[in-house]
């Protein structure tokens, strides 16, 4: 039994090994927050930990002489005006004018299981027994309203999800001005905040600030997550390091503008609210309506950032994504992007997509620039059909060349986009999102389609289906390339128009639901300028992301990091690019652009025919010790162990499940002189185990020479493996030699070590 009920009916603990979740209804009928921390035992009450006293200039909301000031009452889903002066979960506005709410518990109702959410996606369950969902009733008299809060507590996971639905059962229409996932009030403030913020090129950068009195907040009012401010945000304690301490984190399942706002009171207690963000969001509902706020996922660990990372690694990769893909070894690919843009004819792609077979690659991915006009940004979005001066026989002819070289075929899209020049916005010019009488921003060249519009999703599905039905394709790469102004659907009344931004994700998601139904053995993997949508609504669809147009071996080591605090390495879209490398045109290593691709999703963004004779030759290694070692890398569980935002040098190691295999990698970014020996320590090994030991480093002949002194010992070292117990290996660690980063040559060199258990 996941959630218990005390004997009045009126506290509510939802426990598992890993956490505590504790609420109560208060004096006034609203609910209470009293706990959320690692488990403890269950109680029949825990009164004790409500806290009330008196405070100078309070007000109190239950009849005198109560003091329940709900400013300082640890509230489950507040509002605001009803003596808390703090950000509220919601806010409705009522005919009368009236901003004023207050929602009493009524009933409860345990369920196994969790219940859908659609049209919204949710973290899944495969049976009931995995877990169970509390659900709150709370009603409103005075605006004939109902408010479900929804609790879902995973028995194995450190994971408890929570989302609010507002009902409005008669009475007069009201509008929700403000409707978050959800709210967790915390008894004190000691935590710093972490946050992964970005823009193109330089996705989710770790920063962490302590936190203060005020509010400090993480969002993004671009009509997508954005690659600014990721929705993924920790609150961790000061003294939390990768390996130990307390660590919260939360997300929400959602792929358009959000909120996640931590507020510090004066007397030192905290406020986490994550959701829709409520500028530019007004929800009317008449009678007989409802609304369900997108999910919030809130993560718990005991056991550092690293323990945390894990909890969101394993439910995204197990019931975040679905369909086939979901377990299946993804497919090591080659995008012609960085190798063609959009000049190409049929004879390069085939010649691009000859070599990429010759070396091993399985998949061979068209970007963008092969459907109706499209020769540059400035025309063709919107038309997808193919262009037949570019490919002949259309996609339906080039698919079947590829597939019958023995590679499966992948296709870019972007259709949530149209460019003016296109026949798509010649015959409907009011389908694109923009304000009557006002300049319509253009970003790339090309306007947003209003998804809120179910003929505008129908048009584009219509278009892609036939092209998908009509051609053999495996993987579709669904880009979005702008982020989204003059938000106003010219499709709907006036008086719902603070409902287009979020209309337009859910027709996203209703594209993307049709296809992924329709075609649920094509591979999708979601890409918004590189990771400008690296979210979970996303990821319920595409269980991969392109993770950045930066393909830099070693700005990637940053992003790559960066991203894995809250996405598992399953969902990291990670290539091999040319160099000069096309965003910094710095020249990293061929094996070090290798060694941080292996760690996510692995393809090549180049084109295999203007690499050397030895290059090629090092490229078939490495998609085959890709191919050896997929499975590890994208179930395995994944440690960080030295950051890239903090020095010369990045590490991180991914262990089995069983903990029979490992692989670490090791990045340093500068060479220096005369410099000693270093010890990596690793992670995540069962110190028991005995593991084989083996380097894999790429050395550069010409620093065979013999003047370097130490060499030839160094070297003989190198072929050799050694077999070290677990706790040696994590604790004492493994020397690493310095000479190892020099005679690879140049700086941006790497070397990765693989673990074996032998015994
Ligand atoms: C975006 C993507 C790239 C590529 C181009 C095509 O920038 O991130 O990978 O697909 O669009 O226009």
């Amino acid at each position: 039994m996941l959630i218990s009920v005390s004997p009045n009916a009126e506290t509510f603990h939802l426990r598992n090994r890993f956490f505590s979740y504790i609420m109560t209804v208060m004096e006034n009928g609203q609910m209470e927050n009293l706990y959320f921390g690692k488990a403890v035992h269950e109680r029949p009450s825990f009164a004790y930990l409500h806290e009330e006293g008196l405070h100078g200039m309070s007000a109190f909301n239950a009849p005198e002489p109560s003091r329940l000031c709900l400013s300082f009452a640890r509230q489950e889903y507040p509002s605001y005006g009803t003596s808390d002066f703090r950000c509220p979960a919601f806010e409705i506005e009522q005919r009368n004018g009236s901003r004023i709410s207050a929602f009493k518990f009524r009933s409860y109702e345990i369920i196994p299981g969790k219940p859908s959410l659609a049209p919204l996606p949710a973290a899944t369950m495969e049976s009931d027994a995995e877990g169970e969902t509390l659900i709150l009733k709370l009603a409103d008299d005075a605006t004939d309203m109902t408010l479900y809060l929804f609790y879902t507590i995973y028995a194995d996971l450190p994971i408890l999800t929570r989302s609010a639905k507002f009902e409005l059962n008669g009475g007069t229409p009201v509008t929700l001005t403000r409707a978050l996932s959800m709210s967790l009030d915390l008894p004190d403030m000691a935590y710093e905040m972490m946050t992964f913020t970005g823009a193109w090129g330089r996705e989710r950068s770790v920063r962490t600030r302590k936190l203060d009195h005020g509010v400090q907040a993480n969002f993004s009012m671009r009509g997508s997550s954005s690659a600014e401010m990721n929705p993924f945000f920790i609150l961790k304690r000061p003294e939390t390091t990768e390996h130990q301490g307390e660590a919260l984190g939360f997300n929400i399942v959602y792929s358009g503008s959000h909120l996640g706002q931590v507020e510090c009171t004066s007397d030192g207690t905290t406020r986490v609210l994550t959701g829709i963000h409520p500028d530019n969001f007004s929800w009317r509902l008449t009678p007989g309506e409802s609304f369900q706020t997108p999910e919030a996922i809130l993560g718990y660990s005991g056991d550092g950032l690293n323990g945390l990372s894990r909890a969101f690694h394993d439910l995204i990769r197990t019931r975040i994504v679905r369909g086939v893909w979901r377990d299946r070894p993804r497919p090591i690919l080659l995008n012609n992007w960085e190798a063609t843009g959009m000049n190409f004819d049929e004879a390069l792609i085939l010649k691009i997509a000859e070599k990429a077979k010759d070396v091993g690659v399985e998949l061979f991915v068209l970007d963008d620039g092969w459907f109706g006009a499209r020769n540059d940004e400035h025309a063709g979005l919107g038309d997808w059909v193919a262009n037949t001066d570019k490919l002949p026989g259309g996609i339906k002819g080039l698919s079947e060349k590829i597939e019958a070289m023995g590679l499966k075929f992948g296709l870019w899209i972007e259709p949530e986009m149209v460019n003016k020049d296109s026949d798509l916005y010649r015959a409907h010019p009011d389908w694109i999102l923009s304000a009557p009488n006002r300049f319509q921003s253009h970003g790339r060249f090309q306007y947003v389609l209003d998804f809120s519009r179910k003929e505008v999703v129908d048009q584009v599905h219509s278009q892609i289906a036939k092209v998908i039905r009509e051609a053999k394709i495996s993987y579709i790469k669904w880009d979005s390339n702008r982020y989204i102004t003059e938000c106003y659907s010219n499709g709907s009344a006036p008086e719902d128009q603070g409902k287009t931004f979020h209309k337009h994700i859910l027709g996203i998601y209703d594209l993307y639901t049709r296809l992924t139904t329709e075609f649920p053995e094509i591979l999708f993997e979601s890409c918004s300028s590189g990771g400008a949508r690296y979210d979970l609504g996303m990821l319920c669809f595409a269980p991969q992301t392109w993770t950045s147009d930066n393909t830099d071996g070693y700005e990637r080591q940053r992003i790559q990091y960066g991203t894995s605090y809250g996405y598992p390495l399953s969902s990291i879209g990670a290539h091999v690019s040319a160099v000069p490398n096309h965003q910094t045109g710095r020249l990293v290593p061929l094996s070090t652009r290798a060694n941080v691709a292996y760690f996510g999703t692995f393809g090549y963004e180049l084109d295999l025919n203007r690499l050397s004779a030895d290059e090629i030759e090092k490229v078939k290694d490495q998609v085959k010790f890709m191919k050896a070692n997929r499975e590890l890398i994208h179930r395995g569980d994944f440690y960080r162990l030295i950051s890239p935002f903090e020095g010369n040098e990045t590490g991180w190691i991914v262990v089995g499940k069983d903990k029979k295999k490992a692989l670490a990698g090791f990045y340093q970014c500068l060479n220096n002189a005369n410099a000693g020996w270093l010890r990596f320590r690793l992670a995540g090994l069962d110190p028991n185990r005995k593991y084989r030991v083996a380097l894999r480093v790429d050395v550069d002949p010409r620093y065979l020479a013999p003047f370097i002194p130490g060499l030839d010992r160094l070297l003989a070292t190198l072929n050799q493996s050694a077999e070290l117990y677990g706790d040696e290996l994590m604790y004492a660690g493994l020397p690493l030699n310095r000479m190892l980063f020099v005679i690879q040559g140049c700086d941006f060199t790497s070397l990765l070590i693989e673990l074996e258990a032998i015994e």
